[in-house]
Protein backbone atom coordinates (compact mmCIF):
# COMPACT_ATOMS: atom_id res chain seq x y z
CA UNK A 1 0.00 0.00 0.00
CA UNK A 2 1.02 3.59 -0.85
CA UNK A 3 1.53 6.37 2.03
CA UNK A 4 -1.51 7.27 0.99
CA UNK A 5 -3.66 4.73 1.67
CA UNK A 6 -7.48 5.21 2.29
CA UNK A 7 -6.69 3.22 5.58
CA UNK A 8 -5.71 4.11 8.88
CA UNK A 9 -5.14 0.84 10.07
CA UNK A 10 -5.02 -2.11 7.50
CA UNK A 11 -4.50 -5.55 8.99
CA UNK A 12 -4.07 -8.76 7.21
CA UNK A 13 -4.42 -12.32 8.18
CA UNK A 14 -2.16 -11.11 11.68
CA UNK A 15 -1.33 -14.33 14.07
CA UNK A 16 0.33 -13.71 17.12
CA UNK A 17 1.65 -17.22 18.89
CA UNK A 18 3.12 -17.46 22.25
CA UNK A 19 4.67 -21.52 22.05
CA UNK A 20 0.94 -23.63 21.63
CA UNK A 21 -1.46 -20.47 21.99
CA UNK A 22 -2.55 -18.31 19.97
CA UNK A 23 -3.55 -15.30 21.57
CA UNK A 24 -4.09 -13.29 18.15
CA UNK A 25 -5.81 -16.00 15.26
CA UNK A 26 -5.46 -15.02 11.75
CA UNK A 27 -7.36 -11.63 11.75
CA UNK A 28 -8.03 -9.19 9.33
CA UNK A 29 -9.72 -5.81 8.70
CA UNK A 30 -9.21 -2.62 8.10
CA UNK A 31 -10.10 0.90 9.72
CA UNK A 32 -10.73 4.00 7.91
CA UNK A 33 -9.23 7.39 8.56
CA UNK A 34 -11.46 9.04 10.89
CA UNK A 35 -13.26 5.71 11.86
CA UNK A 36 -13.91 4.46 15.82
CA UNK A 37 -13.08 1.21 15.55
CA UNK A 38 -14.09 -1.06 19.03
CA UNK A 39 -12.14 -4.63 19.95
CA UNK A 40 -14.54 -6.35 21.99
CA UNK A 41 -13.76 -9.52 23.65
CA UNK A 42 -13.93 -11.75 26.94
CA UNK A 43 -10.69 -11.73 29.23
CA UNK A 44 -7.98 -12.89 27.21
CA UNK A 45 -9.52 -12.84 24.09
CA UNK A 46 -6.81 -10.85 22.63
CA UNK A 47 -7.17 -7.81 22.56
CA UNK A 48 -4.39 -5.87 24.10
CA UNK A 49 -1.92 -8.12 21.93
CA UNK A 50 -3.91 -7.15 18.92
CA UNK A 51 -3.75 -3.33 19.98
CA UNK A 52 0.31 -4.12 20.92
CA UNK A 53 1.42 -5.20 17.77
CA UNK A 54 -0.76 -2.56 16.17
CA UNK A 55 1.07 0.40 18.15
CA UNK A 56 4.50 -1.57 17.23
CA UNK A 57 5.18 -2.43 20.72
CA UNK A 58 4.62 -6.44 20.42
CA UNK A 59 5.79 -8.09 17.20
CA UNK A 60 3.17 -10.31 15.00
CA UNK A 61 4.30 -13.93 14.43
CA UNK A 62 3.21 -13.73 10.82
CA UNK A 63 0.36 -11.27 8.55
CA UNK A 64 0.99 -7.69 7.37
CA UNK A 65 -0.16 -4.76 9.94
CA UNK A 66 -0.40 -1.28 7.79
CA UNK A 67 -0.53 2.18 9.47
CA UNK A 68 -0.92 4.94 7.82
CA UNK A 69 0.24 3.41 4.31
CA UNK A 70 3.30 1.64 6.51
CA UNK A 71 4.56 -1.70 7.63
CA UNK A 72 4.69 -1.58 11.56
CA UNK A 73 7.41 -3.97 11.51
CA UNK A 74 9.58 -1.98 8.58
CA UNK A 75 8.33 1.45 9.64
CA UNK A 76 8.23 1.72 13.30
CA UNK A 77 9.76 4.96 13.94
CA UNK A 78 7.89 6.53 11.08
CA UNK A 79 5.13 5.06 12.57
CA UNK A 80 5.34 6.04 16.56
CA UNK A 81 5.24 10.17 16.32
CA UNK A 82 1.77 9.76 14.31
CA UNK A 83 0.44 7.70 16.69
CA UNK A 84 -0.98 7.96 20.19
CA UNK A 85 -1.39 5.26 23.04
CA UNK A 86 -3.46 4.74 26.25
CA UNK A 87 -2.39 1.52 27.81
CA UNK A 88 -4.11 -1.00 29.60
CA UNK A 89 -3.99 0.21 33.02
CA UNK A 90 -2.38 3.83 32.76
CA UNK A 91 -0.05 4.86 35.45
CA UNK A 92 2.49 7.89 35.80
CA UNK A 93 4.57 8.85 38.42
CA UNK A 94 3.10 9.69 41.76
CA UNK A 95 4.63 12.72 42.68
CA UNK A 96 4.52 14.87 39.49
CA UNK A 97 1.82 17.43 38.92
CA UNK A 98 -0.54 17.20 36.13
CA UNK A 99 1.16 19.74 34.12
CA UNK A 100 4.79 18.54 34.80
CA UNK A 101 3.34 15.16 33.83
CA UNK A 102 2.54 16.42 30.45
CA UNK A 103 5.42 18.34 29.95
CA UNK A 104 7.31 15.74 30.65
CA UNK A 105 5.74 13.71 28.10
CA UNK A 106 5.85 16.19 25.63
CA UNK A 107 9.68 16.34 25.59
CA UNK A 108 9.89 12.82 25.16
CA UNK A 109 7.35 12.30 22.13
CA UNK A 110 6.90 16.15 20.68
CA UNK A 111 8.49 17.04 18.07
CA UNK A 112 6.80 20.52 17.66
CA UNK A 113 6.15 22.91 20.77
CA UNK A 114 3.34 21.09 22.92
CA UNK A 115 0.29 22.81 23.47
CA UNK A 116 -0.41 22.18 27.34
CA UNK A 117 -3.00 24.31 27.79
CA UNK A 118 -5.18 23.20 25.24
CA UNK A 119 -4.49 19.11 26.18
CA UNK A 120 -5.47 20.49 29.83
CA UNK A 121 -8.74 21.66 28.52
CA UNK A 122 -9.31 18.92 26.11
CA UNK A 123 -9.91 16.54 28.91
CA UNK A 124 -11.21 18.95 31.37
CA UNK A 125 -7.91 18.69 34.20
CA UNK A 126 -7.01 22.47 33.57
CA UNK A 127 -7.94 23.11 37.25
CA UNK A 128 -6.10 20.00 38.07
CA UNK A 129 -2.44 21.08 36.89
CA UNK A 130 -1.11 21.27 40.11
CA UNK A 131 -2.40 18.14 41.53
CA UNK A 132 0.03 15.24 41.62
CA UNK A 133 -0.65 12.09 39.87
CA UNK A 134 -1.32 10.27 43.12
CA UNK A 135 -3.52 12.37 44.02
CA UNK A 136 -6.07 12.27 41.38
CA UNK A 137 -9.08 10.07 40.99
CA UNK A 138 -9.41 6.80 38.64
CA UNK A 139 -11.25 8.47 36.54
CA UNK A 140 -8.89 12.06 36.41
CA UNK A 141 -5.56 9.45 36.03
CA UNK A 142 -7.69 8.17 32.94
CA UNK A 143 -8.14 11.56 31.27
CA UNK A 144 -4.41 12.29 32.43
CA UNK A 145 -3.44 9.62 30.51
CA UNK A 146 -5.37 10.46 27.24
CA UNK A 147 -3.77 13.66 27.31
CA UNK A 148 -0.34 12.02 27.48
CA UNK A 149 -1.62 9.78 24.51
CA UNK A 150 -2.33 12.97 22.60
CA UNK A 151 1.00 15.26 23.32
CA UNK A 152 2.20 14.54 19.99
CA UNK A 153 -0.92 15.48 18.02
CA UNK A 154 -1.65 12.41 16.83
CA UNK A 155 -3.64 10.70 13.68
CA UNK A 156 -4.36 7.69 15.35
CA UNK A 157 -5.24 6.93 19.05
CA UNK A 158 -5.01 3.43 20.43
CA UNK A 159 -6.98 2.95 24.44
CA UNK A 160 -6.89 -0.14 25.90
CA UNK A 161 -9.87 -0.08 28.00
CA UNK A 162 -10.11 3.58 28.60
CA UNK A 163 -12.86 3.87 30.89
CA UNK A 164 -12.59 0.49 33.07
CA UNK A 165 -13.10 0.85 36.51
CA UNK A 166 -14.50 4.09 36.38
CA UNK A 167 -18.01 5.67 37.33
CA UNK A 168 -21.01 6.00 35.16
CA UNK A 169 -20.63 9.51 35.26
CA UNK A 170 -16.98 9.43 34.42
CA UNK A 171 -17.07 7.38 32.39
CA UNK A 172 -19.41 9.66 30.03
CA UNK A 173 -17.45 12.44 30.66
CA UNK A 174 -14.52 9.67 29.27
CA UNK A 175 -16.85 9.22 26.23
CA UNK A 176 -17.52 13.31 25.56
CA UNK A 177 -13.13 13.48 25.97
CA UNK A 178 -13.41 10.77 23.12
CA UNK A 179 -16.35 11.65 21.08
CA UNK A 180 -14.33 15.33 20.83
CA UNK A 181 -11.19 13.22 19.13
CA UNK A 182 -13.86 11.98 16.62
CA UNK A 183 -14.86 14.99 15.80
CA UNK A 184 -11.72 16.17 15.13
CA UNK A 185 -11.16 13.67 12.79
CA UNK A 186 -9.02 11.26 14.95
CA UNK A 187 -8.88 7.44 14.10
CA UNK A 188 -9.44 5.86 17.38
CA UNK A 189 -9.04 2.53 18.31
CA UNK A 190 -10.45 1.32 21.37
CA UNK A 191 -10.85 -1.80 23.61
CA UNK A 192 -13.56 -2.12 26.12
CA UNK A 193 -15.90 -4.40 28.07
CA UNK A 194 -19.06 -1.82 28.32
CA UNK A 195 -20.93 -2.47 24.99
CA UNK A 196 -23.12 0.75 25.92
CA UNK A 197 -19.78 2.46 25.52
CA UNK A 198 -19.13 0.21 21.98
CA UNK A 199 -22.47 1.35 21.17
CA UNK A 200 -22.13 4.89 21.69
CA UNK A 201 -18.64 5.23 20.41
CA UNK A 202 -17.90 2.76 17.53
CA UNK A 203 -18.60 3.33 13.79
CA UNK A 204 -17.08 -0.28 13.63
CA UNK A 205 -17.24 -3.52 16.22
CA UNK A 206 -15.15 -6.52 16.36
CA UNK A 207 -15.87 -9.49 18.53
CA UNK A 208 -12.78 -11.60 19.23
CA UNK A 209 -12.37 -14.68 21.09
CA UNK A 210 -9.66 -16.49 21.45
CA UNK A 211 -8.18 -14.33 19.46
CA UNK A 212 -10.14 -14.47 16.40
CA UNK A 213 -13.20 -12.43 15.38
CA UNK A 214 -16.28 -13.65 15.49
CA UNK A 215 -18.33 -10.77 14.20
CA UNK A 216 -17.99 -7.55 12.55
CA UNK A 217 -19.54 -4.58 11.61
CA UNK A 218 -21.86 -1.15 13.12
CA UNK A 219 -23.47 -1.95 16.02
CA UNK A 220 -26.76 -1.36 14.48
CA UNK A 221 -26.10 -4.24 11.72
CA UNK A 222 -24.31 -6.54 14.03
CA UNK A 223 -27.61 -6.45 16.38
CA UNK A 224 -29.93 -6.75 13.13
CA UNK A 225 -27.69 -10.06 12.15
CA UNK A 226 -27.25 -11.76 14.99
CA UNK A 227 -30.36 -10.87 17.29
CA UNK A 228 -33.27 -10.94 14.84
CA UNK A 229 -36.14 -10.88 17.69
CA UNK A 230 -38.14 -8.45 20.37
CA UNK A 231 -37.82 -9.00 23.91
CA UNK A 232 -40.99 -8.32 25.32
CA UNK A 233 -41.03 -7.64 29.20
CA UNK A 234 -44.43 -7.83 31.03
CA UNK A 235 -44.32 -6.55 34.95
CA UNK A 236 -47.66 -8.28 35.94
CA UNK A 237 -48.43 -9.56 39.59
CA UNK A 238 -51.45 -11.85 38.17
CA UNK A 239 -49.52 -15.58 37.72
CA UNK A 240 -52.13 -16.51 34.57
CA UNK A 241 -50.47 -14.24 32.52
CA UNK A 242 -47.07 -16.17 32.83
CA UNK A 243 -49.67 -19.41 31.83
CA UNK A 244 -51.76 -17.46 29.17
CA UNK A 245 -48.09 -16.69 27.22
CA UNK A 246 -47.08 -20.50 27.87
CA UNK A 247 -50.53 -21.45 26.31
CA UNK A 248 -49.77 -19.39 23.12
CA UNK A 249 -46.32 -21.86 22.91
CA UNK A 250 -43.85 -19.22 23.61
CA UNK A 251 -41.27 -20.00 26.17
CA UNK A 252 -41.79 -17.20 28.85
CA UNK A 253 -39.42 -16.87 31.79
CA UNK A 254 -39.06 -14.07 34.73
CA UNK A 255 -36.25 -11.40 34.67
CA UNK A 256 -34.18 -10.50 37.80
CA UNK A 257 -37.17 -8.34 38.96
CA UNK A 258 -39.56 -11.01 38.94
CA UNK A 259 -41.24 -9.58 35.82
CA UNK A 260 -42.22 -11.97 32.54
CA UNK A 261 -39.65 -11.76 29.62
CA UNK A 262 -40.61 -13.53 26.53
CA UNK A 263 -38.58 -13.51 23.13
CA UNK A 264 -40.17 -13.38 19.98
CA UNK A 265 -39.44 -13.28 16.54
CA UNK A 266 -42.68 -11.27 14.95
CA UNK A 267 -43.71 -7.93 16.08
CA UNK A 268 -47.01 -9.04 15.63
CA UNK A 269 -46.90 -11.30 18.58
CA UNK A 270 -46.80 -8.50 20.62
CA UNK A 271 -50.42 -7.41 19.83
CA UNK A 272 -51.48 -11.40 19.96
CA UNK A 273 -49.67 -11.48 23.49
CA UNK A 274 -51.86 -8.64 24.74
CA UNK A 275 -55.05 -9.61 23.45
CA UNK A 276 -54.61 -13.03 25.26
CA UNK A 277 -53.89 -11.30 27.97
CA UNK A 278 -57.07 -9.37 27.93
CA UNK A 279 -59.09 -12.46 27.22
CA UNK A 280 -57.73 -14.29 29.44
CA UNK A 281 -59.15 -11.56 31.79
CA UNK A 282 -55.40 -11.13 33.50
CA UNK A 283 -53.79 -7.48 33.70
CA UNK A 284 -50.55 -6.33 33.82
CA UNK A 285 -49.09 -2.73 35.25
CA UNK A 286 -46.04 -2.90 32.71
CA UNK A 287 -45.23 -2.98 29.46
CA UNK A 288 -42.34 -2.80 27.75
CA UNK A 289 -41.19 -4.04 24.14
CA UNK A 290 -37.44 -3.45 23.21
CA UNK A 291 -34.67 -4.91 20.30
CA UNK A 292 -31.60 -6.29 22.04
CA UNK A 293 -28.74 -4.66 22.55
CA UNK A 294 -24.64 -5.26 21.68
CA UNK A 295 -24.63 -6.82 24.86
CA UNK A 296 -26.99 -9.75 23.85
CA UNK A 297 -25.22 -10.21 20.70
CA UNK A 298 -22.09 -10.28 22.33
CA UNK A 299 -22.81 -12.74 24.87
CA UNK A 300 -24.71 -15.14 22.28
CA UNK A 301 -21.52 -14.77 20.26
CA UNK A 302 -19.14 -14.82 22.96
CA UNK A 303 -21.14 -17.26 25.26
CA UNK A 304 -23.62 -20.15 23.19
CA UNK A 305 -24.63 -21.37 26.69
CA UNK A 306 -25.44 -18.36 28.46
CA UNK A 307 -28.84 -17.54 26.59
CA UNK A 308 -29.65 -20.89 26.60
CA UNK A 309 -29.45 -21.01 30.53
CA UNK A 310 -30.89 -17.54 30.78
CA UNK A 311 -34.35 -18.21 32.11
CA UNK A 312 -37.27 -16.15 29.90
CA UNK A 313 -35.21 -15.66 26.76
CA UNK A 314 -35.42 -18.84 24.94
CA UNK A 315 -36.08 -19.06 21.54
CA UNK A 316 -40.08 -18.57 20.89
CA UNK A 317 -41.84 -21.96 19.42
N1 LIG B 1 3.89 -12.23 26.81
C1 LIG B 1 3.03 -13.24 26.82
N2 LIG B 1 3.44 -14.52 26.92
C2 LIG B 1 2.57 -15.55 26.91
N3 LIG B 1 1.24 -15.41 26.81
C3 LIG B 1 0.76 -14.17 26.72
C4 LIG B 1 1.61 -13.01 26.72
N4 LIG B 1 0.84 -11.92 26.60
C5 LIG B 1 -0.43 -12.35 26.53
N5 LIG B 1 -0.48 -13.69 26.62
C6 LIG B 1 -1.71 -14.51 26.56
O1 LIG B 1 -2.38 -14.18 25.37
C7 LIG B 1 -3.79 -14.22 25.57
C8 LIG B 1 -4.38 -12.89 25.16
O2 LIG B 1 -4.02 -11.90 26.11
P1 LIG B 1 -4.46 -10.38 25.98
O3 LIG B 1 -3.78 -9.63 27.06
O4 LIG B 1 -4.22 -9.94 24.59
O5 LIG B 1 -6.03 -10.49 26.24
P2 LIG B 1 -7.12 -9.34 26.39
O6 LIG B 1 -8.20 -9.64 25.40
O7 LIG B 1 -6.49 -8.01 26.33
O8 LIG B 1 -7.69 -9.61 27.85
P3 LIG B 1 -8.25 -8.58 28.99
O9 LIG B 1 -9.67 -8.28 28.62
O10 LIG B 1 -8.18 -9.39 30.24
O11 LIG B 1 -7.35 -7.38 29.01
C9 LIG B 1 -4.03 -14.57 27.02
O12 LIG B 1 -4.25 -15.96 27.10
C10 LIG B 1 -2.69 -14.20 27.67
O13 LIG B 1 -2.45 -14.98 28.81
MG1 LIG C 1 -6.31 -6.45 27.63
Amino acid sequence: MTKNSEYAIEVNNLTKRYKDLSAVDNISFTVERGEVFALLGPNGAGKTTTVEILNTIRKPTSGKVILLGMDVTEKKYDIIPRIGVLPQGFSSFDRITVKETLQYYSRLFCRKKPDIQGLMKLVNLKDKAGVQYKNLSGGLKQRLGIAVALVNDPEIVFLDEPTTGLDPLARRAMWEVLWGLKKKGKTLFLTTHYMEEAEFLADTVAIVKKGKIFAMGSPGDLIESNADYLVVMLKSVDETVFDIVKKMGFSPGYDSHGDITVRLTHADDVRRILNAVRDGGASFTGLNVRKPNLEAVFLKLTDDTFLENFVGVEEAQ
